[in-house]
């Protein structure tokens, strides 16, 4: 599976809901996160974020992760369309340890 990392922590652009072929983005207030259970595995969504917050799960040091994805995956709601980004997410981009700093 893919997983949505910390990088689209405050950036959320959304460019990977509108490619992904099975809809498994879901909605938190600052990110989204993929179903495990549904990703395919297809990999279009990866090159299509523009803050390289897609990985595969088979990366090092996922864990947490995975776990987070799973964990709300299962909570917030599905998304598939695209909506506006944050008006501040070009300056959260790449800013470092976001899932401490902001995540709720
Ligand atoms: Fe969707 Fe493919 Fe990305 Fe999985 S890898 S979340 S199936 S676009
Ligand atoms: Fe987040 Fe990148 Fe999608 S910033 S909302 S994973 S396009």
């Amino acid at each position: 599976t893919y997983v949505v990392t910390d990088n689209c922590i405050r950036c959320k652009y959304m460019d990977c809901v509108e490619v992904c072929p099975v809809d498994c983005f879901y909605e938190g207030e600052n990110m989204l996160v993929i179903n495990p259970n549904e990703c395919i595995d297809c990999g279009v969504c990866e090159p299509e974020c523009p803050a390289e917050a897609i990985l595969p799960d088979t990366e090092s040091g996922l864990e947490q992760w995975l776990e987070l994805n799973t964990k709300y995956s299962a909570e917030w709601p599905n998304i598939t369309v695209k909506g506006e980004a944050p008006a501040d997410a070009d300056e959260m981009k790449g800013v470092e340890n976001k899932l401490e700093k902001f995540f709720s």
